[in-house]
């Protein structure tokens, strides 16, 4: 068997790491990968959003399963085009990938499907939004209606902010066409999590719960980024608020999205706020969370093979999924001046000492091979997860890994998991 791999993330990485370990024993490619999914797989050098050259690799190559990490080449229509070649392709297609490729088409489903969410207003007009914004007062969050690269949404808590925020998003279009309209909604108060699920359509199969740290800095101080790192299970998703979010987020929404007309198959995320144990969505995205997907994967025990093709087929109510009970923390590790401007073709060392920590996992995200060595090629660069009997173990084993490995400017969050901790000892 065949499979690709569409991506060059720690996300992808860490997928390709779980199919390797399939009993199907699968030849893995990766497009366009990096060092690290190379020691697993056969890179090839075509880019995730190519989607002409995906298509006609895949059909030359005869590969049998391809799996898509990112939302931009879901919202350009990947899945969409394997179809239409008769490649079997796993990820939400085109029209349903609007979920998360226009916030005012996910608001829009939220509102319609009564799914409890922040209160909201679209609009087109800059006058007009900041008209409302001056009606409404702050704290307020604006959001660039399309991709923004996970930057796009700026909680502001004056009005001024709010102000600058519409100057930036729908006049100097900071975000580009992603902000010819904005989203302008209340803001949230409580504890983040993400809930991540399969559906094919009609079943959902929901994954094990998880936190990300989207700030830059410590005590989720700075601006946000992709994620700084991420735990799995959350203890802030306790049976109860995991029941509420299936009932009023998960099962409504994959059946307002069949009744749209726009079946979706694929993973669903749903970003959400927590407070006093009900769940509010955020947001909802049309892909596996970068970094949440590394702690799930190390976590699930079941073979991921048999699950991407029941969605594809179809019967997923077929399929059951078994977690290893042990919490894993993933630290990320970022050139320094992310997520602003940073230097790369740094030289890292200690990778292998690291990847010798009993409990380290080790993901790679924005790294090359140059020259024989590991550089980093991007803004976050590794992912390392530690595995442990509880949290605090999963913790100390994630940093003692991290604390192995440098290059000039590595920049890393201390915190990673301390709000589980915290909680746990409530
Ligand atoms: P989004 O791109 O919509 O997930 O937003 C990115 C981040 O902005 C979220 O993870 C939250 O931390 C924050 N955020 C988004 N919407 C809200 C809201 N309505 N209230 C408070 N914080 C929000
Ligand atoms: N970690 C946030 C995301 O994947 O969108």
């Amino acid at each position: 068997m065949k499979i690709l791999m569409v991506g060059q993330g720690g996300r992808e990485h860490s997928l390709l790491w779980k199919l390797a370990q399939s009993p199907e024993k699968p030849l893995l490619y990766a497009a366009p990968g990096n060092a690290g999914m190379a020691q697993i797989a056969t890179c090839i050098t075509i880019g995730a959003t190519d989607i002409v050259n995906l298509v006609d690799f895949a059909s030359q190559e005869k590969i049998d399963l391809t799996l898509v990490g990112p939302e931009v080449p879901l919202t350009l229509g990947i899945v969409d085009a394997f179809e239409a070649r008769g490649l079997k392709i796993f990820g939400a297609r085109r029209d349903a990938a609007m979920i998360e490729g226009s916030k005012s088409f996910a608001k829009n489903l939220m509102r319609k499907y009564k799914i409890p969410t922040a209160d909201y207003e679209v609009f087109d007009d800059p006058k007009k939004a900041k008209a409302h914004l001056d009606k409404v007062g702050a704290p307020i969050v604006v959001k660039a209606d399309g991709l923004a690269a996970g930057k796009g949404a700026i909680v502001c808590p004056t009005l001024e902010a709010a102000h600058q925020a519409i100057n930036m998003i729908m006049e100097e279009r900071a975000f580009g066409d992603a902000g010819s309209r904005v989203v302008i909604e209340e803001c949230l108060t409580g504890e983040e999590a993400s809930f991540l699920a399969f559906t094919d359509g009609k079943t959902v199969l929901p994954m094990a719960s998880s936190q990300d740290h989207k700030p830059i800095y410590d005590n989720d101080q700075g601006p946000n980024t992709g994620g700084m790192g991420a735990y799995s299970p959350a203890p802030v998703v306790t049976d109860d608020v995991h029941k509420k979010i299936m009932d009023r987020v998960m099962l409504p929404a994959v059946q307002g999205m069949a009744a749209e007309g726009y079946p979706y198959k694929g993973v669903l995320y749903a970003g959400l706020m927590i407070k006093d144990g009900e769940p509010r969505l955020l947001e909802f995205n049309a892909r596996f969370g970068d970094p949440e997907a590394q702690p799930l994967v190390a976590r699930m025990a079941s073979d991921l093979v048999p699950v991407l093709e029941a969605v594809i087929d179809e019967r997923l109510h077929e399929v059951t999924l078994e977690w290893r009970p042990e919490p894993t923390v993933c630290v990320v590790m970022a050139s320094g001046g992310y997520p602003g401007s940073y230097e790369k073709g740094k030289v890292i060392s200690g990778l292998d000492e690291a990847a010798s920590v009993p409990g380290v996992v080790i993901f790679h995200a924005g790294t090359a091979l140059k020259n024989g060595k590991v550089v980093t090629d991007g803004g976050r660069v590794l992912n390392v997860n530690g595995i442990g009997k509880d949290i605090r173990e999963a913790i100390a084993n994630a940093y003692q890994g991290v604390k192995k490995i440098y290059w000039e400017g590595v920049h890393y969050r201390n915190d990673i998991g301390k709000k589980a901790l915290d909680r746990l000892a409530q």
